[in-house]
């Protein structure tokens, strides 16, 4: 069955159609063709603090919203990742053999250092080694995220190939999945930046806002000059944005939604494009609803995923000990 494939997210911050379409989109549709494991990354997210008690909710109600967007059970591997504790056993083998410039140079580590100083701590710089052992820890051969995880993979793929020269062959070298389109959502206030969890509110939407909220906030989402509704990155990036989550939603090319909307005017395009966002985000707020009622059996799913998720990390953790040779008894 195709190959192996896994990717995480973090629990904290309301999900937003950038992670929906940037990743969970994709994951719902390789988890047909491919051997899927998908997990809520709680252990990225304490790199910066969190409070414990908002934490564990988090990370229960992602797992709900990962169901009710479609991941599914039966075929995948859904768990949660500190219920595999083998995984930062790995991460600190890795630590050995990753110099320390490798990680400064970390454009996700300089971002998040520069925004706090008080958030430069071991962990924050360690995020990627962890991240390597998160998915070679289950051999992955395919890594679907979206474009912003680039560098990070790429430091997984050094990381794999160090190990297997060092101690002989033992991982396989894992491809970065990068969607084509979707890949970068932009913020709806300064799209320049891409839309993230940790801006500010009016800047992003999420996957559970109620019709109120969609409407107000794309009628507000900052176009650019002129009036031609068309799609052109570099000249318009507000409304080329825009453009972009509509022929994503509707499933259709970009040159038919611009056929659509030509000479129709910004107000006009951003009114279609509320009602669709409303109508297509309709049936996943409802699913949710529907599964967060079923506690046991989001429960289950999870330590489930995270038996199978384990036995795969054991047996990688058996080899790896021998050949880096730790002593066996
Ligand atoms: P955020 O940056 O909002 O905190 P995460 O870093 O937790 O989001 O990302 C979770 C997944 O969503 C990753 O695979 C990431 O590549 C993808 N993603 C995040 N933001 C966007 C975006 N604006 N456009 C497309 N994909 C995104
Ligand atoms: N760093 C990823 C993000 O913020 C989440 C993540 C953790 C991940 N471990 C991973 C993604 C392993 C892919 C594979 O989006």
């Amino acid at each position: 069955m195709g190959m192996r494939i896994l990717s995480g997210i973090q629990p904290t911050g309301r999900y937003h159609i950038g992670n929906y379409l940037g990743a969970i989109k994709h994951w719902v549709r390789l988890q047909e063709q491919h051997e899927a494991l998908f997990f809520i990354a709680d252990l990225h997210a304490i790199t910066v603090p969190q409070d414990p008690f908002a934490l564990r909710q988090a990370t229960f109600e992602k797992a709900v919203e990962l169901l009710s967007l479609g991941i599914n059970p039966e075929r995948t591997t859904l768990f949660v990742q500190s219920h595999v504790p083998e995984v930062t056993e790995l991460a600190w083998i890795f630590n050995t053999i990753t110099p320390l410039g490798e990680l400064e140079r970390m454009t996700q580590f300089k971002d998040k250092a520069k925004k706090k100083k008080e958030n430069e701590n071991m962990g924050l710089l360690d995020y990627p080694v962890l991240q390597a052992a998160d998915v070679l820890i289950y051999k992955s051969q395919g890594v679907p995220v979206g474009k912003d995880q680039e560098q990070h993979l790429e430091l997984t793929r050094a990381i794999a190939r160090r190990f297997n020269t060092k101690f002989g062959e033992t991982f396989p070298i894992p491809e970065a999945l990068i969607p084509e389109q979707g890949a970068k959502i932009l913020s709806l206030e300064d799209p320049s930046k891409k839309m993230s969890k940790s801006d500010p509110e009016d800047s992003q939407l999420g996957l559970t806002e109620d019709p109120s909220s969609i409407r107000r906030k794309i009628m507000k989402a900052v176009t650019d000059k002129g009036k031609q509704v068309s799609y052109n990155p570099t000249k318009k990036p507000g409304i080329s944005n825009l453009l972009l989550i509509y022929s994503l939603f509707q499933g259709k090319p970009m040159k038919e939604v611009e056929r659509k909307f030509k000479n129709k005017g910004y107000a006009t395009f951003k009114k279609a494009l509320a009602d669709l966002l409303v109508e297509k985000l309709d049936p996943f707020r409802r699913k949710k609803k529907e599964i967060e009622s079923r506690q046991v059996y989001v429960k289950e799913i999870l330590r489930q995923g995270a038996n199978h998720a384990r036995t795969l990390a054991q047996s990688t953790m058996e080899e790896v000990r021998e050949k880096i040779g730790l002593l066996s008894l």
